[in-house]
């Protein structure tokens, strides 16, 4: 027998006559004259039915059950399924209780629910396709890069460098020097973190690809309790020499989101689907998909406004703030939802930040004495801060005299040389993944979009 899988044999056009199909059950439906199984192998969100003589039920035939059926496979009379499986045997592989068994048969059950069992999540339809539009997501933003001429740089993930205030940092030590008097030797004779940002790593490759980009876990020490922070992440990031606007920059971030997006609608329509009707509010993802799922129109309209129109918007707002808005201060996640509502929920691309509030190699736009720098974050609806980036500074005595005040000079020398040796205008950006898997499918909390959420009751994951 030709072993299928559940989608292959869903999406076959002509009958089959010996075919093996493995999985587990989804359902389970005894009639007198009839038996009908579902059978889900991950592949698809919709199951195969199973038709069966009733002799072959067997009392560890259950919901949640691993089977593997043979039979032949023929077009099914039914209007929604084309095809269906008429089985000969059916054998249990792996029995499941049914009573201790978290997830139940027929039921949607809550994000906030199956976030409990984060090693059997995965069985349930919402994490699966979850999953599934995660993995066809990530492969789409390998596509978009390598179709565009870039260079996919594996960047450092244990590295000494901290990106220069980017987030707090996870510092790491091998068991015995923790067990050892604090700090007295460093397993790389330098401390050594967890990566926050491939940023100075790739700058260092866009010296020489001209178009590089990275896309893998990112660690930042930070509040484990928000809606949009993970402690480990996966950003994407790319660097692009010879480029002198931000508008450039801004282009690939709206490219980037608008081909990934394209992909996603058209490799599982039905999982993004899902999504929009029963996770997130219709009127949230309206922006993200037109009519049936098919035309993105994300980005269809969107808004550019720059930081100080930004604050004038915010203290001119109704609503009195947490935090007041102030030139020179960081803006806040009230503020950012605020501007985008303002702009009429669409993304909004807000530009030039106050010089003082910026790492070190941003760009000096020079509209006054240290003022502001050439910075863009991207903000999204439900989300908010979903990309941010800037140009580089790239000439070498800007980038000296700001490193002389900030004490750096020695730690950086190396990113000077790359200032003395053939320097160009250049600038890139890092989008988190998992906030735009939340934008897309209007997902409201971070956890749910990742494999394995942490600091579950499942402590050895
Ligand atoms: O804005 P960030 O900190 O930018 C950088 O690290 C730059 N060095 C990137 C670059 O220019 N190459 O982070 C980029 C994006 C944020 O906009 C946000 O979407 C996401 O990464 N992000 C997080 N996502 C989940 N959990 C966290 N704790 C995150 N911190 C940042
Ligand atoms: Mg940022």
């Amino acid at each position: 027998a030709v072993r299928l899988r559940v989608r292959q044999a869903l999406e076959a056009r002509e009958p089959a006559d010996a075919v093996r199909v493995q999985g587990w059950v989804r359902s389970v439906r005894s009639q007198k004259e009839v038996l009908f199984l579902h059978i889900n192998d991950g592949s698809s969100l919709e199951s195969l039915q199973v038709v069966a003589d009733p002799s072959l039920e067997k009392r560890d035939l259950t919901f949640g059950s691993a089977v593997e059926v043979q039979g032949k496979l023929v077009k099914s009379p039914h209007r929604m399924q084309s095809m269906e499986l008429q089985a000969e045997t059916i054998r249990v592989v792996g029995p499941c209780d049914i009573w201790s068994f978290p997830l139940k048969m027929k039921q949607r059950h809550p994000l906030e629910y199956v976030r409990q069992f984060p090693h059997l999540r995965c069985r349930s339809n919402t994490l699966g396709a979850l999953l599934r539009i995660r993995s066809e997501a990530s492969a789409g933003i390998y596509s978009f890069f390598q179709d565009n001429g870039y260079v996919h740089i594996h960047t450092p993930i244990i590295t000494s460098n901290d990106c220069e205030g980017a987030g707090d940092l996870f510092h790491i030590e091998t068991s015995s020097e923790a067990k050892e008097s604090a700090g007295k030797t460093h397993f790389f004779n330098v401390p050594a973190f967890l990566t926050v940002s491939g940023q100075l790593h790739l700058e260092v490759m866009a010296g020489a690809f001209t178009h590089v980009f990275t896309f893998g876990p990112t660690f930042r020490a930070e509040n484990s309790q928000s809606r949009r922070h993970l402690a480990e992440f996966y950003m994407v990031e790319a660097e692009l020499s010879f480029t002198e606007s931000l508008q450039d920059i801004m282009q690939v971030m709206e490219d980037l989101c608008k081909t990934v997006t394209s992909t996603v609608l058209c490799k599982c329509p039905r999982d993004v689907e899902l999504f929009h009707k029963y996770i997130a509010p219709a009127q949230k993802v309206m922006h993200v998909t037109g009519k049936n799922c098919s035309p993105v129109i994300l980005f269809s309209s969107s808004c550019r406004i720059s930081y100080s129109e930004a604050v004038e918007i915010l203290k001119q707002a109704p609503p009195t703030f947490t935090f007041k808005p102030e030139w020179g201060c960081d803006l806040q996640t009230e503020h950012e939802k605020y501007l985008v509502k303002h702009c009429g929920e669409v993304p909004v691309f807000v530009v030039n930040y106050p010089y003082d509030l910026k790492p070190f190699y941003m760009r000096d736009n020079e509209d006054g004495p240290q003022h502001t720098v050439a910075a863009v974050d991207l903000l999204v609806p439900g989300v908010g801060e979903l990309c941010g980036g800037s140009l580089r500074e790239e000439r070498l005595s800007f980038l000296e005299s700001r490193l002389q005040r900030l004490g750096l000079t020695d730690a950086y020398q190396w990113y000077l040389d790359l200032r003395k040796f053939g320097s160009v205008p250049h600038g890139g950006f890092g989008m988190g993944f998992e906030r735009y898997l939340q934008y897309i499918l209007g997902v409201d909390n971070i956890k749910d979009v990742i494999p394995f959420p942490r600091f579950s009751h499942s402590c050895l994951l």
